[in-house]
C-alpha cells in the first residue's frame, strides 16, 4: 500500500495545472517579472477578499512580520507580547527589528496565546501584541483586542497559518477574516500553506493608509519614487510568477478551506473514541492548516515520538508541530520564564495527514495505524 503524506499537493495541481500555466506564460509573455501586473491584481483581489483596504504582496511570510513590526514603529527597547508556541518566524521576527519577545503561554485547548495572562506581561516597555491563529484556528481577538485598546498597544496578526479563517463572536456580528481584526496581519504563501504559492511569497494587509505606504516603502529599498531611497528598507516584493499562481487559486481558497473542515470532522469521528487522542473542536471559522491533536497518557519523555515513528513504519506520516516552543529553542534558551503549558503540549502534539482532497478511506488508515502505535 501506498505510504500516505503529510500532504499532498498533487490533486490540486492536476486540477489548475492548465490554468496556472496559462497564467505563468502570461507573465512569460508580459516579461514583467517583478511588481507587473498580476501581482496589482493579486493585492487587489486579497484585499477584497479580506476586508481590507490594503494589501501589500512581499517576499515571505517572516518579511510581512518583519516589514510589519517595522512599519508600527517597534524596535530597539521595545517589548512585543506573543505566544510561544508557533514557528519560529514569528519571535524571529520579533529579535529582528530589534525589539524583545514577551511569551506568554497557551490555552491548551486551543493552541494560541492565553488572553487571560496578557495583561500580566504588560510593562511600561510593551508596544504590540503578536497573536497567532495557529494551526488555522483564530486566537481570541475580541478579549485580546480589547486589552490592546485599553493599554494604548498595537496589534499584528500572524496569519500564516490561518488564511480565510474567519473570527467573528455575536450573533449580528458577522465573522471576518483574520488578519482584518487588529491593526494589521502577515500572511505566507510558502507553498504548504492553504493558500500557497510554487517557491516563497508574503502579504501585508492593514486599512491604515499611512501603515501601507510605509510597508511598501519598506520593501522597495526605502523608496516609492524610484531613486529616491528615504529609509532604510529591503528587497522584499512579491514576483510576478508567485502572483500569477496565487490568482489561480485564490478563488478556490474557500472551497478547499471547507473541504479541510470536512477532513477534520471525519477525523474527529474516527478518533474520538481512542483512548488518550485527545482531538480538536471544530468551530466554523477554523481553516485546518494542520489537524493536530494531543497525545495525553504517552510517556513525556519521547513517547509520542515513538508513536510517530511506528506511523511510519506503518506508512503513515505524521509531524510534530512544534516540538519545543520557541522560548526553548537553542538561540532563546535560558532567556525566558517558562511556559509550562506549551512546553507540556510539545511533548503531546501530533499532526496528521491533511489537505482538501484527502480520501475518507484514507484517513480510515491513519487512524488505525494511531491507534496501533498507540
Ligand atoms: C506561524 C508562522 N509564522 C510565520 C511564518 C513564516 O512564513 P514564511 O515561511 O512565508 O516566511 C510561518 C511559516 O512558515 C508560520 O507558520
Amino acid at each position: 500500500m501506498d505510504h500516505i503524506p503529510i500532504l499532498n499537493l498533487k490533486p490540486q495541481l492536476a486540477a489548475l495545472r492548465g490554468e496556472i500555466q496559462s497564467a505563468m506564460d502570461e507573465v512569460l509573455d508580459a516579461t514583467a517579472f517583478i511588481n507587473g501586473p498580476a501581482v496589482r491584481a493579486f493585492e487587489s483581489a486579497a484585499a477584497e477578499y479580506l476586508g481590507v483596504r490594503h494589501a501589500v504582496g512581499l517576499n515571505s511570510g517572516t518579511d510581512a512580520l518583519v516589514i510589519g513590526l517595522r512599519a508600527l514603529g517597534i524596535g530597539p527597547g521595545d517589548e512585543v507580547i506573543t505566544s510561544p508556541f508557533s514557528f519560529f518566524a514569528t519571535a524571529e521576527s520579533i529579535s529582528a527589528v530589534g525589539a524583545t519577545p514577551v511569551f506568554v503561554d497557551i490555552d491548551e485547548e486551543s493552541f494560541n496565546i492565553d488572553v487571560s495572562l496578557i495583561e500580566a506581561a504588560i510593562t511600561e516597555r510593551t508596544k504590540a501584541i503578536l497573536p497567532v491563529h495557529l494551526f488555522g484556528r483564530p486566537a481570541q481577538m475580541d478579549a485580546l483586542l480589547a486589552l490592546a485598546r485599553t493599554n494604548g498597544l498595537t496589534v499584528l496578526e500572524d496569519c500564516a497559518q490561518s488564511i480565510g479563517a474567519r473570527y467573528g463572536s455575536g450573533a449580528d456580528d458577522a465573522p471576518r477574516q483574520t488578519g482584518s481584526l487588529g491593526d494589521a496581519g502577515a500572511f505566507s504563501f510558502f507553498p504548504t500553506k492553504n493558500l500557497g504559492a510554487y517557491g516563497d511569497g508574503g502579504l501585508f494587509v492593514t486599512d491604515s493608509d499611512e501603515l501601507a505606504q510605509t510597508a511598501r516603502k519598506l520593501s522597495n529599498h526605502g523608496s516609492i519614487e524610484r531613486y529616491r531611497n528615504e529609509i532604510l528598507g529591503y528587497n522584499s516584493r512579491l514576483d510576478s510568477l508567485q502572483a500569477a499562481v496565487l490568482n489561480v487559486k485564490l478563488p478556490h481558497l474557500d472551497t478547499w478551506n471547507n473541504a479541510r473542515r470536512a477532513v477534520a470532522g471525519r477525523y474527529g469521528e474516527l478518533l474520538g473514541d481512542i483512548p488518550g487522542v485527545l482531538t480538536p473542536e471544530i468551530t466554523p471559522g477554523h481553516v485546518f492548516h494542520q489537524y493536530t491533536v494531543r497525545l495525553t497518557e504517552v510517556d513525556p519523555d519521547g513517547g509520542r515520538d515513538r508513536v510517530v515513528e511506528r506511523m511510519s513504519a506503518a506508512g503513515v506520516s505524521a509531524m510534530v508541530y512544534y516540538p519545543l516552543p520557541q522560548d526553548e529553542l537553542p538561540v532563546y534558551a535560558g532567556r525566558f520564564p517558562a511556559c509550562p503549558v506549551s512546553h507540556r503540549l510539545g511533548s503531546q502534539v501530533i499532526s496528521l495527514p491533511i489537505w482538501p482532497e484527502l480520501e475518507g478511506e484514507t484517513q480510515a488508515r491513519v487512524a488505525q495505524a494511531l491507534a496501533q502505535a498507540l
